[in-house]
This record gives C-alpha cells, structure tokens and sequence, in this order.
C-alpha cells in the first residue's frame, strides 16, 4: 500500500493545531500507521532537507525545524503522496488555495505549518530518515 510522509512542522505544534491536522486526513480516509512528536536533531535535518543544503533560505528552514518539537508521521492509503499534497497545499501559504491546510492555516512560507513527501520515492527515503520498519503499525481501518 501506497505511504506518505508528513511532519507538523514547530509552528503546527505550538499553535495547537495537530488535531485539525489529523482530522483532515483522517477524515479523507487516510490511515495513520506511525506517528512521534520529537524534536529533530541536525543530522536528521540536513540528510531529511539534503536537496536545500545550499539554498539560501537553509540556515532559516534550518532553525525553524529545530525550534520546537514536531510531529512525524507515516498515512498510509492508495495514492496518497499525491492526496497529501493536495489537501497540504502549496509551499507558500499565502498562495496556498483555501480549503487546503495551508491556504487556510499558515501565512508565510518561512512558516508553512506540514511538510508532506512530494513523490513516492521521497516517502521512501524520508519515512526511512523518520522512523524505522518495526515503528509502522500494521492494522486494518474501518472506513
Ligand atoms: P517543505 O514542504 O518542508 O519543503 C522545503 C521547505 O523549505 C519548505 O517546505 C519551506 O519550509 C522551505 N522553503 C522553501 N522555499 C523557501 C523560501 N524561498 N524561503 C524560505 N523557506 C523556504
């Protein structure tokens, strides 16, 4: 089965909307097979964000991520990297179209509340940073 990673990034966590979060994927019908709020260490930032390193807005991203504890998680469901990023939104919040979490969430995009997997392979590679096998629940869902 199809899976995605998502993290509620440090501002998601502080302003106490995890459960608005969840709610949404939940009740698109995704299943949510592995879940832990952290906070991330350096090593994980740079391998997890390794494709910015060299970008400008590095240092920043950087300490945003590791400026509060987030919340990693695996959602699980046929087609759901594309699911995710649809209900996610775009990477700037104050384009991101209303009725998406960040369109309806966030205001900038130093500040743009979720990071979801943007192609199958990235899930790949970002659940395995995040967590490991025996960490994914294996359970079925009554939709
Ligand atoms: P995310 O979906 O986690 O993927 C890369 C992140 O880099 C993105 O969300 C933003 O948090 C951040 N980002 C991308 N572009 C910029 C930018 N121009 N300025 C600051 N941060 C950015």
């Amino acid at each position: 089965m199809d899976r995605t990673f998502v993290m509620i990034k440090p501002d998601g966590v502080q302003r106490g909307i995890i459960g608005a979060i969840i709610s949404r994927l939940e009740a698109k019908g995704l299943k949510l097979v592995a879940a832990k709020l952290t906070m991330l260490p350096e090593e994980k930032v740079m391998e997890h964000y390794a494709e910015h390193v060299e970008k400008p807005f590095f240092p920043s991203l950087k300490a945003y991520v590791m400026s509060g504890p987030v919340l990693t998680m695996v959602w699980e469901g046929r087609g759901s990297v594309a699911i995710v990023r649809r209900i996610v939104g775009a990477t700037n919040p104050a384009e991101a179209a209303p009725g998406t979490i960040r369109g309806d969430m966030g205001m900038e995009t130093g500040k743009n509340v979720i990071h979801a997997s943007d192609s199958d392979e990235s899930a790949a590679r970002e659940i395995a940073i995040h967590f490991s096998a025996d960490e994914l629940v294996d359970y079925t869902r009554i939709d």
